[in-house]
């Protein structure tokens, strides 16, 4: 069950990450906890970083998949820039010692406060959304006296066949410009003294698996930077987005080395480089593909309630839930269950893997053949991206703690809140 790359196992029955037995972290940190495999994440960083080792490549990470300090810092100190969506991303960059000179910063909504931030930090680049976008950063540019650096952001109108809610290159999401009024803000721009055009960017999906769309979208910031060239304006990078796709069930994962081929092919034989001379840097922003195997929720059965008949269904209550993991309940999403402990001789059952909150949207698993007993200890797999970063305290429920896992080591990267975290900013007025 576990692809070739990643660095979880079975031995003697226990799961393993690297040298460590999940089972001792969930005896010292308790359930339900978050644990994840460094390895696994710099495994992934580097078979990226190879495939477009032709090129003038920045891997962006895209800070929204998992945003823990430790897993910042360590990808800083890879050498990773940074894609952010808010000051608080912003943040929590700097804290690490990130380079703000490798931040893009994308998202429709960016405030007059983060926009003054990033402007201060001296980020690389704004990924600009809307024409009410550039018109802000450059009067905040102007006010601070300084020069905002800029890419539009083009919505390129391609189905990359995604969960409608994590598309966002088709006309009718809310995402990017389309390339036309995309071309008459990069002119608007050309003749600001506040603003300074670094590239062109685009980002179509999440969680996409044919790599023939991220080449149409390649395609698409092709021909405008070289309508731009011919205008006159010359761009430093082209900006792909992120979105490539893993397996949590039975899709085909991206191949990277196929993926960056076609990257590097597409842009050596383009008309902006062969006849323009234009070689841009290529940026890229991954989330998922580097961080999304990496890590698993630990949690424990606490009580089994089976089908008082065949009309009924056979629950599980976990003491994990919604408020931890979200994507079962938003998206319908699969997550592969492994017990901790695998029993030699066991007879499987269908359970549905429910948590203990008051909505019947609180399930984390539906229809999974399973041996189970009070007290087992189950992963919920493939979670390091999008797990932890989408919880919340729903039902006053203290968040998880995050464990990561480096050869033999345990290092517990982010404590489990307390009931008085959660109560520390409330009044009785
Ligand atoms: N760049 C931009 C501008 C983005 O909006 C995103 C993700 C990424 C990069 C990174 O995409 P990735 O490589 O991780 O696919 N919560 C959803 C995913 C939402 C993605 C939002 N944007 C999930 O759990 O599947």
């Amino acid at each position: 069950m576990f692809t070739k790359s990643m660095t979880v196992s079975r031995k003697n029955g226990l799961l393993f990450i690297d040298d460590v037995a999940l089972e001792q972290v969930a005896a010292r940190f308790g359930t339900p906890v978050y644990i994840y495999s460094w390895s696994q994440i710099a495994d992934r960083f580097s078979a990226l970083k190879n495939a477009l080792s032709e090129l003038d490549s920045l891997i962006c990470y895209s800070v929204k998949a998992n945003s823990n300090l430790a897993i910042l810092h360590r990808l800083t100190k890879l050498g990773a820039g940074f894609d952010i969506v808010s000051g608080g991303e912003l943040e929590r960059v700097l804290q690490v010692g990130g380079n703000p000179a490798t931040v893009v910063f994308s998202g429709v909504g960016k405030s007059v406060e983060d926009i003054d931030f990033a402007i201060k930090a001296g980020i690389y680049c704004f990924n600009v959304e809307s024409k009410s976008e550039l018109l802000r950063i450059e009067d905040r540019a102007r006010l601070l006296q300084k020069v905002a650096p800029v890419s539009i952001r083009i919505n390129p109108n391609i189905d990359a066949g995604t969960h409608p809610y994590i598309s966002t290159g088709l006309n009718e999401n809310k995402f990017g410009v389309p390339e036309q009024m995309a071309f008459e803000l990069y002119k608007k721009a050309k003749t600001s003294s506040h603003l300074d055009i670094k590239g062109v960017d685009s980002h179509i999906g999440s969680q996409i698996s044919n790599i023939t769309a991220f080449g149409e979208a390649l395609d698409h910031e092709l021909k405008l930077a070289s309508r731009l060239a011919s205008e006159g304006i010359d761009i430093n990078h082209l900006d792909i987005g992120g979105g490539l796709g893993i397996r949590y069930d039975t899709e085909v994962p991206i191949n990277v080395t196929a993926y960056g081929k076609l990257i590097t092919q597409k842009l050596t034989s383009s008309r902006l480089s062969q006849i323009q001379g234009i070689n841009p840097k290529i940026i890229v922003e991954p989330g998922r593909y580097l961080v999304a195997e990496s890590g698993m929720l630990v949690t424990k059965v606490e009580y089994l309630k089976p089908a008082p008949g065949p009309e009924f269904k056979n629950f599980a209550i976990v003491d994990a839930a919604m408020n931890d993991l979200l994507r079962p309940a938003l998206y319908g999403a699969y997550h592969n269950i492994e017990p901790l402990i695998e029993e030699s001789e066991s007879t499987d059952e269908k359970w549905n893997l429910v948590g203990p909150i008051c909505e019947s949207a609180d399930f984390l698993a539906l229809n999974r053949s399973l041996s189970l007993s009070e007290g087992d200890l189950l992963a919920i797999m493939t979670t390091g991206a999008y797990g932890f970063t989408l919880s919340s305290n729903y039902n006053s429920r203290p968040r998880p703690p995050e464990i990561l896992i480096e050869g033999d080591q345990m290092l517990e990267i982010r404590s489990r809140e307390s009931i008085d975290d959660l109560l520390r900013r409330e009044k009785i007025v």
